[in-house]
C-alpha cells in the first residue's frame, strides 16, 4: 500500500454519473489537507488527515502540492510520420491552412509520408511521443487513424495503436478516421473512397477489434454532412460510437446531424451558431475543445462560456497532429482554456479530467479521484491553490506523474528527432 498525506488540496474527488454541464462544471468537489491510500495500482481511500487512519503503507508526504486526476486528452491524431514545418513556415509566410491542403499539403501530405513507414517505424515514434505525454501529465488518451487513406495504411495506423494499448498501461481508445481527406487515388470519384470505407474498412477493422469509435473531417472540401451520415450510419451498424471534426472552419450543419447519430462528442466548434448550440442542448453529446489548434493555426477559439452557459458539457483536448497541433502538452491546453476559452479553473480542470474521460468512455476508470478507479495522478509541485495550476501557462507545474500508483518510466529521448 502506498499513502500520499498532508496533500494540500486533493481535487475531482467523488463518483461522476455523467459529465459535468452548466454550473456543475464551475463547481468542484475537492479535500483540503488530504491524505491518498493506494493499493494495486487503484485508490484504495482518501479523506481529510483527521481521519487518516495510519496503515501500514510506503508514505509520501506531499506537504505543500496539489494531488488530481491526470489529465485525459480524449482528441488526438499522436500516430503519424513526421512534423510538416514546411507548411509551418509556409503559414507565417501568409498561406492559410486551406491553401496549403488546396495545393496537395495538409493531410494528404501527412499521408504520403505515413505511406512511406512501416508499422514498427511507426510504433516506436508513437511510443516516444506517449512516453512523452505520460511524463507531462496525461493518463488516458485517444489516437485516430486517418494519415492512411487506404485499407492498408488506415490498418497499419490502428495496428500500431492497437500494440500501444498492449505495451502502454493507460486507458487508450482508437478511432478510426478514414473519411480524414480524400485521397489522390479517389480524386474523381469520392463516393468510391466512401463505399470503401464503409465496405471493407468499418467490417473488417470492428472484427479485428481495432476501432472504439467512428470519425468524420464535415468540413467544406472535405466531407459533407451527407457523407458523413453515411459513414456514421456504417459505423453504428457495427456499435462505433462517433466522435467528429465538426465546425472547424465552417458551420455547415454537422453538429446536429452528429447529435442525431448520438454522437459522444463533437470536437473543434471554432465556429459555432446558435442552431449548432440548439441541437448540442438538446443532446447528450460532448463538446470537445482544441485551443492549441486555435492557437497554431490563428483562428478563432471555441466560444465555450456560451456552450457553458447553455448546459453543454465542455471537454478539452490537444488535438496532437502534425498540421494543427504540433503539440500534446495538456497543462498547456488547461492554461489556455482559462486565458483564451475564458474558463474558469474548476471548468478547466474538470474538462481536461472527469469530462476527458466520458469524452473516451472511460470515466469509470480514470478521471476523477474515486475509490476503485486506477491511481493515475498528478503530483503538483509546492503551489499556493489549484488556481496555480492554469496560471503558470506554458509550463508544468507537475512535479510527479504515477500511473497505476507508479512513477513511469522516465523521460529517456526526444521525439524531435526530425
Ligand atoms: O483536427 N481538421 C482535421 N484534422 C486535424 C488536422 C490534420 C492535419 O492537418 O494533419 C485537426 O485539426
Ligand atoms: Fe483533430
Amino acid at each position: 500500500m502506498k499513502a500520499i498525506i498532508n496533500i494540500k488540496q486533493l481535487l475531482v474527488t467523488g463518483d461522476y454519473s455523467h459529465p459535468l454541464k452548466g454550473k456543475e462544471m464551475g463547481q468542484m468537489s475537492y479535500v483540503s489537507n488530504a491524505y491518498l491510500l493506494i493499493e494495486e495500482g487503484k485508490i484504495a481511500a482518501y479523506g481529510p488527515m483527521d481521519n487518516y487512519p495510519h496503515p501500514d503503507a510506503e508514505v509520501f508526504d506531499a506537504k505543500n502540492r496539489i494531488v488530481l486526476p491526470s489529465w485525459c486528452d480524449s482528441h488526438t491524431h499522436l500516430v503519424f510520420a513526421q512534423g510538416r514545418e514546411d507548411e509551418f513556415v509556409d503559414r507565417i509566410k501568409g498561406l492559410s491552412y486551406e491553401q496549403i491542403a488546396a495545393r496537395g499539403g495538409g493531410i494528404l501530405n501527412s499521408a504520403e509520408r505515413l505511406r512511406k513507414l512501416s508499422e514498427n517505424e511507426l510504433f516506436e515514434d508513437a511510443l516516444l511521443r506517449l512516453n512523452e505525454l505520460i511524463v507531462l501529465g496525461t493518463g488516458a488518451i485517444e489516437i485516430k487513424s486517418g494519415y492512411g487513406l487506404t485499407l492498408a495504411d488506415e490498418e497499419k495506423m490502428l495496428r500500431v495503436i492497437k500494440r500501444l494499448k498492449a505495451k502502454v498501461n493507460i486507458p487508450i481508445k482508437a478511432t478510426l478516421l478514414a473519411a480524414h481527406a480524400l485521397p489522390v487515388a479517389y480524386k474523381s470519384n469520392k463516393k468510391g473512397y466512401i463505399d470503401l470505407i464503409i465496405d471493407q474498412m468499418i467490417p473488417q477493422f470492428t472484427k479485428e477489434g481495432l476501432v472504439d469509435f467512428i470519425d468524420v473531417f464535415c468540413e467544406k472540401g472535405y466531407f459533407s454532412v451527407s457523407e458523413m451520415n453515411r459513414i456514421l450510419e456504417a459505423g453504428a451498424q457495427y456499435g462505433l460510437p462517433p466522435k467528429v471534426h465538426v465546425n472547424q472552419f465552417n458551420a455547415i450543419g454537422g453538429v446536429s446531424a452528429a447529435v442525431a447519430h448520438k454522437a459522444l462528442s463533437v470536437d473543434h466548434l471554432e465556429v459555432l451558431n446558435n442552431e449548432d448550440i440548439r441541437a448540442l442542448q438538446k443532446s447528450t453529446t460532448i463538446a470537445t475543445a482544441l485551443p492549441s489548434c486555435s492557437f497554431f493555426l490563428g483562428i478563432p477559439y471555441t466560444p465555450v462560456r456560451e456552450l457553458i452557459n447553455a448546459h453543454v458539457p465542455i471537454a478539452l483536448a490537444t488535438d496532437y497532429n502534425p498540421g494543427s497541433s504540433p503539440n500534446g502538452n495538456m497543462n498547456f491546453v488547461v492554461s489556455q482554456g482559462c486565458i483564451n476559452l475564458k474558463m474558469t479553473p474548476e471548468e478547466a480542470l474538470q474538462a481536461a479530467t472527469i469530462n476527458g474521460a466520458f469524452a473516451i468512455g472511460v470515466a469509470d476508470q480514470v478521471g476523477s479521484i474515486s475509490i476503485g478507479k486506477r491511481a493515475n495522478i498528478l503530483i503538483t509541485t509546492p503551489l499556493k491553490s489549484y488556481n496555480a495550476i492554469p496560471y503558470h501557462f506554458a509550463q508544468s507545474s507537475i512535479d510527479e506523474v504515477w500511473i497505476n500508483g507508479n512513477s513511469p518510466t522516465q523521460k529517456t529521448s526526444n521525439v524531435t528527432k526530425f
